[in-house]
């Protein structure tokens, strides 16, 4: 088919030279779909082959504790990713004695393994000439076939799927999806560059950069998140969470009493922003004595050993900017967060009475 072999040639010389195309190894590539899933490439990048360094294979995965794998997931996001990799992992262990399943109903089985990552793995693993539907692939689909239905309904995501199949070269089907999804990320982008694409004589969308077509989302909704620092010498009090990020230390949940708004607490000592889903979520922090914690799950640790545990980003981050003070030497932490300072006890009661003339609440109490 001509269209084929315009997008094999395109991808010949312009497709991407990413690490899990370089194998066929399906616990490598499955990794990889469950990386890709919700992250972007380039984010991705530096986490694969640290991961595949750590767990490099169902064995080792599946031996691992909640913690490590927790902890070597941290800074990717979406750590129910993280679990299901695990699950996955023991159950191929107890239940797959030749090894990782080939066929998509029996990987569809699997925790965390939907269509798509079923799909990407027989094609990425086994080449088999099954279709792949993704963000990239969406794109170019839903303009070469000028597809109009939203494709987030069910009538527009079958659509879809169904020109995916049908486009599919009976056999090398693993270069051509890799070529589609590069296509997608290289060329036919949410404001797509016609002008150098290889297919566009294929392509039958009058106003490309329209589609796909969504739903409208749902709109942000904003929350606020109170949390504590508790701290004493080189040490503070994390709880284990509970739901979001099951399995991870963070500062301590914070009941604030009644009403009185947080803007108005004077303990508060630090604010960030961060997105979950289609929340956009206020991280406040407030210094507090441990016996106003009410509900916890704590345990104390020492600033140094935080580079060991598994801890979200936005906690991370509202850590390493509380226990920073100025002339300490630094801890490094790992990942995003380049140095997180550590203070030795005579630093600390320095920074306590500097902090205290310049009116800023203590955060070290
Ligand atoms: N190659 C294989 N799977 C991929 C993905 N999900 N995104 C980008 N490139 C890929």
């Amino acid at each position: 088919m001509q269209f084929r072999h315009a997008l094999l040639r395109w991808y010949r010389k312009h497709g991407r030279d990413l690490p899990w195309r370089q194998t066929r190894n399906p616990y490598a590539v499955l990794v990889s779909e469950f990386m890709l899933q919700q992250t972007q490439v380039a984010a991705v990048l530096p986490f694969y082959n640290e991961w595949l360094r750590r767990f490099p294979d169902f064995a080792a995965l599946a031996r691992a504790s909640q913690k490590d794998v927790l902890h070597a997931w941290q800074g990717l996001g979406y750590y129910a990713r993280a679990r299901h990799l695990h699950a996955t992992a023991k159950l191929v262990q107890d239940r797959h004695r030749d090894g990782f399943p080939s066929e998509i109903d029996s990987m569809r089985e699997l925790p965390g393994v939907g269509r798509y990552i079923a799909h990407a793995t027989a094609t990425f693993a086994f080449d088999q000439a099954v279709p792949v539907v993704e963000a990239n692939t969406s794109r170019v689909l839903t303009r070469l076939f000028d597809l109009r239905l939203p494709i987030d309904h069910t009538a527009g995501r079958n659509a879809l799927w169904q020109y995916a199949r049908a486009l599919l070269p009976p056999t090398g089907a693993r270069i051509y999806n890799s070529a589609l999804m590069d296509l997608g990320a290289l060329v036919c982008l949410r404001r797509p560059k016609c002008a150098i694409c290889a297919v566009k004589t294929f392509c039958r969308a009058n106003r490309p950069e329209t589609l796909p077509v969504k739903r409208a989302r749902p709109p942000i909704a904003y929350l606020v998140e109170n949390h504590a620092l508790v701290s004493r010498r080189n040490k503070i009090l994390l709880q284990e969470a509970q739901h979001r990020w099951r399995g991870m230390w963070i500062l301590p949940r914070l009941a604030l009493d009644g009403f009185k708004p947080p803007s108005l607490q004077p303990n508060e000592v630090y604010t960030g922003v961060f997105p979950f889903t289609h929340h956009r979520i206020t991280l406040k922090v407030f210094v507090q004595r441990k016996r106003k914690i009410d509900s916890y799950l704590g345990r104390w640790f020492n600033l140094n050993a935080l580079d060991t545990i598994p801890i979200p980003t936005p906690h991370r981050r509202a850590i390493i900017s509380l226990l920073k003070p100025e002339g300490s030497h630094t801890l490094r932490l790992k990942e995003h967060s380049p140095a997180i300072t550590e203070d030795s006890d005579e630093k600390h009661d320095r920074l306590r009475s500097r902090r205290g003339r310049a009116q800023r609440p203590s955060v070290l109490c």
